[in-house]
């Protein structure tokens, strides 16, 4: 009997366990604080602070699943139908903390808007716990930093009722990897493909589509991006890029993948052509000079250096020529060039990994090829393949994608700006996204930004006004 007991015991005692959530996902309102933000102006938003919030029942990594809300004074009696502006700080693709709004980037602003705020972390390529027997664990490998970011919006929408703002109007925004997270949450809206993932770290039963991407210089795409890049700036790996024989041995083998990928993703310009390798420079060329137009509008000087003439004519707009080779010297004279390849490195030419090489890693932390190009070049074996679980955690890390693939819930307004000095990723990368999802029916606001670089968060004025238009929310 005493060991028909005890084997009930053993058999009852871990599903009892098993069976009590580690976090129940419930919003806690009475745990809250109050604080102050002051501006550079001497201004000053009074504010709430949620935070420390466990957004999954299976926490993995306690360090970085949380989220953090935050409330302006304005919002203290009303706030059912404010905007939620919601900012990842993942960068370099690796893990990210939550934080609190600060005046160095968009959140500051967004308070001072009187939008409620969500920071939430994610795990990343760096995020490490310890084992049982004491060895790393890496926790972050694709995707996990975005099925965090998901995990995070389910939560707030299964507490709509007891948290501030309407999940209705969540505005995502981030920069660089930051971007690309916030491009896959605008295009993956509630796609089952990432349930099982969502399911293993017990994020909230419900939706996790978003209103809005604002997406500042996303390095995504990243399949093609080492394609797209020596297709861009291979006809200079030998001045002014200066690469050695070996390198532009890799750059040549690359550059030719670019056209029949164009071809392939089969977008169309606003004119109803084809975007294609043979039309592609003279698109770029349309988007610099549009972002120089609209820079000499705000005062601001063209130098002779970006290969950019303005031609006045009287009293009319003034005709703005570009010289693309001369606009691609001027870019890479600001900072010089990834070397080939640009993103799935490892191995190929030196042992050096990309933040992508690494997000796609072993859970022991070693960085891995996620092409096949590159694979074969590390290895000097051309019959060998990513693995199909890999092929499946690349496809499913690429917003270009889900884009009008009749099963996403893709957001319907995008704010995308890539810098017209930022050589993190070729030019060809942002304007494809923009143009699938203009292609797609989605509301873009596109532009290159006249004198950036790798940067995000800038031109708050314009932004937020973007944001108005498209919420309709007024204080
Ligand atoms: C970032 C920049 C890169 O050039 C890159 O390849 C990946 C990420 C970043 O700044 O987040």
């Amino acid at each position: 009997m005493r060991k028909i007991i005890i084997i009930m015991l053993s058999t009852v005692l871990p599903m009892l366990t098993r069976a009590v959530p580690v976090n129940d996902l419930r919003f806690n309102p009475e745990k809250v604080t109050e604080r102050t933000l002051e501006f550079q102006d001497g201004s000053t938003v009074r504010y709430r602070a949620y935070e420390n919030i466990f957004y999954v029942a299976n926490i993995v990594d306690s360090a970085y699943q949380t989220l953090n809300i935050y409330v302006p004074e304005s919002a203290y009696n009303n706030n059912r139908n404010i905007p939620i502006f919601l900012k990842t700080n993942v960068g370099g693709y690796m893990a990210a903390k939550a934080s609190s709004p600060t005046t160095r980037d968009a959140t500051g602003r967004a308070l001072q808007e009187g939008y409620i705020v969500v920071i939430p972390g994610s795990r990343g390529s760096n995020s490490v716990i310890k084992g049982e027997g004491g060895e790393e664990i890496y926790t972050g490998r694709a995707p996990a930093g975005l099925v965090d970011l998901k995990a995070a919006i389910r939560y707030l929408r299964y507490n709509k009722e007891v948290i501030p703002g309407d999940t209705d109007k969540i505005i995502t925004d981030g920069t660089s990897a930051g971007g690309a997270m916030s491009a896959l949450l605008g295009a993956t809206g509630n796609n089952p493909v990432y349930d099982s993932y969502l399911n293993e770290i017990g994020a909230a039963d419900d939706q996790d589509h978003i209103f809005a991407a604002v997406c500042f210089c996303p390095i995504t795409d990243l399949d093609h991006a080492d394609m797209a890049y020596e297709w861009l700036y291979g006809w200079m790996n030998i001045q002014p890029r200066g690469l050695n024989p070996y390198q532009v041995e890799v750059s040549d083998e690359l550059q030719p993948s670019f056209a029949p990928y164009q071809k392939s993703l089969n977008l169309m310009k606003p004119d109803g052509t084809q975007l294609t390798a043979d039309n592609y420079i003279d698109y770029i060329k349309y988007y610099v000079a549009e972002s120089a137009r609209k820079a000499l509008g705000q005062g601001e000087e063209i130098p002779v250096s970006s290969g950019i003439t303005v031609i006045y004519n009287g009293s009319q707009e003034p005709a703005i020529e570009v010289d693309m080779d001369k606009y691609l010297e001027y870019v890479v004279s600001n900072k010089s060039l990834k070397t080939p390849p640009a993103f799935d490195k490892v191995n190929v030419l030196t042992p050096e990994a990309s933040p992508e090489n690494r997000v796609f890693g072993d859970s022991n932390g070693s960085a891995v090829n996620f092409t096949d190009t590159s694979l074969r070049l590390a290895n000097d074996d051309f019959s060998l393949s990513i693995s199909p679980e890999l092929v499946h955690r690349v496809h499913i890390m690429n917003p270009m994608n889900f884009i009008g693939d009749g099963v996403s819930k893709t957001a319907s307004h995008w704010y995308i700006r890539h810098g017209a000095l930022d050589r993190d990723t070729a030019f060809q990368i942002p304007i494809n996204l923009a143009t699938k999802l203009e292609n797609n029916g989605c509301d873009v606001n596109f532009e290159l930004a006249w004198g950036r670089g790798h940067s995000g968060d800038y031109d708050l004025d314009e932004l937020f006004a973007w944001i108005r238009e498209i919420t309709g929310w007024r204080r």
